[in-house]
C-alpha cells in the first residue's frame, strides 16, 4: 500500500471509531488483546510518566460485578473483555488528559482489528466495589474502562446514522481567532 494509501486507511479507522454497546461475550484473541495493550502502552502521557496501568479483566464474574458498579456501563457484563485504566494519583489534571489519551487509543487498536468497544464510566459511588474486586489501592485512581467485544448484530449498527452524531465542521473550528 503506497503512503497515501495507508494514510487514508488510518483516518477510515479514526473515523470508524464509535460506541458500540451490544457485545457478544466470546473470548477474544489474546495476540489481538496484547496489540491493543501495545498501542496503549505507546501512548505519550505528560513528561512521559506512563502514569498508567492497564488491568484486563475476562473473567466473567468480575466483569458482571463491574457492571453493577457501574450503571451507565452496563455493556460490560455482555463483553468479552475490559481494559481498566488504573491512573497513578498525583498530578491529577495532566494525568487526566493522560487517561483520555490512553483510552481512545486503545478504542482506535480495537477498531483496527474489528473488535467492538466502548469506553465505561465508573462512578465514585462504585469505585469501591471495582478497587475491592480488582486489588487496586487507596493510592490509584479508577475510573475509565474500555469494554470490548464482538458486536452483535444489532450492536454493529450505529446508534445514529453515519453522518449525523458530531457538531458540523464550521460549527466546531474558528480559524485564527475565537472571536
Ligand atoms: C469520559 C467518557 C465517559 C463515557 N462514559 C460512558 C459510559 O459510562 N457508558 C457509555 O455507554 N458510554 C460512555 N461514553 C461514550 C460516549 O457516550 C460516546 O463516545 C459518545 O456518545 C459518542 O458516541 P460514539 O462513541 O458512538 O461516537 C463515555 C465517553 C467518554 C469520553
Amino acid at each position: 500500500m503506497s503512503d497515501v494509501g495507508r494514510g487514508a486507511e488510518v483516518l477510515r479507522v479514526l473515523r470508524a471509531v464509535r460506541s458500540v454497546r451490544d457485545l457478544r461475550p466470546d473470548p477474544l484473541p489474546h495476540d489481538a488483546l496484547v496489540a491493543i495493550l501495545e498501542a496503549a502502552r505507546w501512548t505519550g502521557s505528560g513528561m512521559n510518566r506512563q502514569p498508567w496501568t492497564f488491568v484486563v479483566v475476562r473473567d466473567r464474574g468480575a466483569l458482571a460485578g463491574i457492571a453493577e458498579a457501574s450503571p451507565n456501563a452496563g455493556h460490560v457484563a455482555h463483553a468479552g473483555a475490559a481494559i481498566v485504566l488504573v491512573m497513578d494519583g498525583d498530578m491529577p489534571e495532566i494525568t487526566t488528559f493522560d487517561e483520555g489519551r490512553a483510552a481512545e487509543r486503545i478504542l482506535i487498536a480495537a477498531t483496527a482489528q474489528g473488535i467492538a468497544s466502548a469506553i465505561g464510566w465508573i462512578p465514585p459511588a462504585g469505585r469501591p466495589a471495582v478497587r475491592a474486586l480488582l486489588g487496586i489501592p487507596e493510592e490509584k485512581r479508577v475510573r475509565t474502562l474500555v469494554a470490548l467485544g464482538t458486536a452483535t448484530a444489532s450492536g454493529a449498527r450505529t446508534k445514529a446514522a453515519p453522518g449525523t452524531a458530531r457538531r458540523a465542521l464550521d460549527e466546531v473550528v474558528r480559524w485564527e481567532r475565537y472571536a
